[in-house]
């Protein structure tokens, strides 16, 4: 099989019913003949407390960039997600939610959700958080975790979800960048059996935090916590009894912020991604919609956590406006064994499923038989998302988990992009293992070569987007400039997506991953700055430069090159140190796999790291340094050469 082979799925072996390839092409050339007019009717599909009259504001030039979009509109968010849906569909299934442990499930009907969503609401009003205000989640995977998303839209305050796995010093970070005047947590996570100290991890964060008045805390294990008084309160044993399960909606403006959510870049600090309400919600309801060619009454499963954007836009938001059930999955896919995704889709009968390739390649280790001893025909469309999927974990998505008869969708997009750029629609896109396929039609991707020249064809460069969508980020949260900087300055008047990629002959695009100093890891962005910077806040550590390098489940691993002060000697010791410094800044996502000490780093006469070469040495590709006649000291390559043969 070559990789460019073609999967031609039909639409009736899987079950496809909304998308056929005569309705994709009328919808791209509609999008394409008319955009203003495709976006305002996928807005439509939202109800509109006032209905927008203008569609379309935008402007990609740097000295004027704006990018509005149903702005004179207005609705609620969660209105859209459970109010509407109440009246003739109060009593269907909002959320399954299948706990760590696999004896415990719960049904959460919408009215459900309604009601303490509301309940949540409710609290965060009477404890002063007003419409602006911005709330700091940091919860496990629980549907209070979505409760908590949906009642800060509810009043019109401004969420930012903290991913779990953070260490207190990333999340005080958070919170002081946004000035967060609330935040919503849970006693303890639970994860493969192993509880997670997230109240703990809280309040050592608070101590480096002033603007934080209140601490809700989720009972999810029962664990001992420390509450401060006038600051923490538990949720079922203290304020959930005081509110009631209704609660006025804030109506909001389409530009009214919706969320922040902060993902790294190439260079500094993580850069607070600022989503807003109309356009996002129509985005991300539509893409999931004809995507996942998602019809009320599936069971859609996402895995991804709530504390990325793939949880915002395809667990909660896109599936709750689209009136889905969605599933929320609290474990990890091993435990207790690696069948436990395969159990859980039989178990709940899971229809559409959305999952990673680290994760995929991670159980595809595992052998085919604990897929195969599980029944999986409820499954009729399977989706990957996060970072390539190379052939290999593709085919055996598509013949082990799949049968070989379901269309799989790899869905390209970013924390910037809110939500899916290029996919495959299943039932109208023939499917190439390892390619995202096409545009979504109204999307407007081009390639660029490093000057910014249009390459035409079949071609290798530069992803950029050349007109704004919907769900397109608005800002850096605070920092305006920053946001055109990093997006809006390398190629002019374009949208860079920092990620390279090739185009073949039958126009499907190829990603082959960041063009900046950004890695992925485990389908999470981790900026090589941020780790770089977590090192040398170790007194022993003089310099660090980080790079990726091939990681046959992680897809990237984090390679770290570290140099000590004068005096200190490199030990096992010391390399356990320094992991553990990175888990205190960062997490443990950020840990380096391979830690290799070296006397110097190779820079240029003007003291500049060449991480070119830093990056083939990790990759083991000695051979293709290129020209290292410009450093400063030319032995160095051979030394760390040798160091890396020795790893
Ligand atoms: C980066 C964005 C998209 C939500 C999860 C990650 C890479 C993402 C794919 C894909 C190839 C992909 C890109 C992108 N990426 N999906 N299907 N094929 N690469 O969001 O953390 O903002 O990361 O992930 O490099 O730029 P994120």
């Amino acid at each position: 099989m070559t990789h460019d082979a073609i999967y031609k799925v039909t639409p009736d072996a899987a079950k496809i019913t909304l998308t056929t390839k005569e309705k994709a092409e009328a919808d791209r050339a509609r999008a394409k003949e008319n955009p203003e007019e495709f976006w305002a009717s996928v807005a439509q599909r939202l109800t509109w407390s006032k209905p927008f009259t203008k569609v379309k504001d935008v402007s990609f030039d740097a000295k004027d960039l704006h990018i509005n979009w149903f702005e004179d509109g207005e609705l609620n968010a969660s209105v859209n997600c459970l109010d509407r849906h109440l009246e003739k569909h109060g009593d269907d299934i909002a959320i399954i939610w299948e706990g760590d442990d696999p004896d415990t499930h719960k049904n959460i009907t919408y009215r459900e959700a309604f009601e303490e969503t509301c309940r949540m609401a409710n609290i965060l009003k009477a404890r002063g958080v007003n419409r602006g205000d911005r709330v700091a989640i940091y919860m496990p995977m629980v549907p209070e975790a979505a409760y908590a998303m949906l009642a800060c839209a509810r009043i019109g305050a401004v969420h930012t979800v903290v991913f779990g796995g953070f260490s207190p010093d990333a999340l005080a970070s958070r919170i002081n960048d946004c000035n967060a005047v609330a935040v919503i947590t849970a006693d303890e996570g639970v994860r493969g059996g192993r509880t997670v100290p997230l109240k703990a991890n809280v309040d050592k964060a608070l101590k480096q935090v002033d603007s934080v008045r209140f601490v809700l805390t989720i009972e999810r294990t029962g664990g001992k916590v420390e509450m401060t008084p006038g600051r923490d309160l538990f949720w079922y044993n203290e304020a959930r009894n005081d509110v009631a399960p209704d609660c006025p909606a804030e109506p909001m403006k389409a530009e009214d912020p919706l969320f922040i959510l902060y993902t790294s870049g190439s260079t500094g600090t993580p850069k607070g991604v600022l989503h807003t309400t109309g356009g996002y919600l129509a985005f991300v309801a539509y893409t999931h919609e004809a995507v996942f060619d998602y019809r009320p009454g599936d069971i859609y499963w996402c895995t991804a956590d709530v504390g990325w954007v793939t949880g915002h836009s395809y667990i909660v938001y896109g599936p709750l406006a689209n009136r889905a059930t969605t599933l929320i999955f609290e474990g990890v896919p091993t435990y207790p064994d690696a069948s436990r995704f395969w159990n859980v889709i039989d178990k709940h009968n899971v229809e559409i499923f959305y999952t990673a390739p680290t994760a995929l390649r991670a159980l595809m280790r595992e052998g085919d038989e604990l897929v195969k001893k599980t029944n999986r025909s409820s499954l009729r469309l399977l989706g990957s998302v996060g970072e390539p999927i190379n052939p290999e974990a593709w085919s055996w998505y598509h013949r082990v988990v799949g049968d070989g008869k379901l269309p799989i969708v790899d869905t390209w997009w970013q924390t910037e992009t809110g939500g899916i750029l290029i996919s495959p629609l299943p039932g109208a896109t023939d499917l190439k293992p390892g390619s995202a396929t096409l545009p979504l039609p109204g999307i407007e991707p081009a390639i660029v070569d490093a000057q910014g020249n249009f390459l035409e064809g079949a071609c290798t460069g530069n992803l950029v987007l050349t007109t704004s969508w919907p769900g397109q980020m608005r800002s850096v949260y605070g920092d305006h400039q920053r946001f055109i900087d990093t997006y809006f300055k390398t190629y002019p008047g374009m949208y860079f997506t920092g990620d390279g990629v090739r185009r073949d002959e039958d126009g499907y695009y190829w990603i082959t991953g960041r063009v900046d100093d950004v890695i992925n890891v485990s389908g999470h962005r981790m900026g090589t700055a941020e780790v770089e910077s977590a090192l040398v806040s170790h007194p022993a550590v003089a310099e660090a430069a980080v790079v990726g390098y091939p990681h046959d489940i992680k897809g990237q691993g984090i390679y770290a090159y570290v140099t000590l002060m004068e005096g200190t000697e490199p030990s096992e010791a010391l390399e356990k140190e320094l992991s553990k410094t990175v888990r205190a800044e960062i997490g443990p996502i950020a840990k380096p796999d391979l830690l290799h000490f070296t006397p110097a780093l190779p820079k240029t006469r003007s003291g500049k790291i060449m991480r070119r070469i830093l990056r083939k040495i990790a990759e083991n590709h000695f051979s293709a340094l290129g020209d290292t006649s410009t450093l400063a000291d030319p032995s160095v390559v051979d030394a760390l050469i040798e160091g890396r043969k020795n790893r």
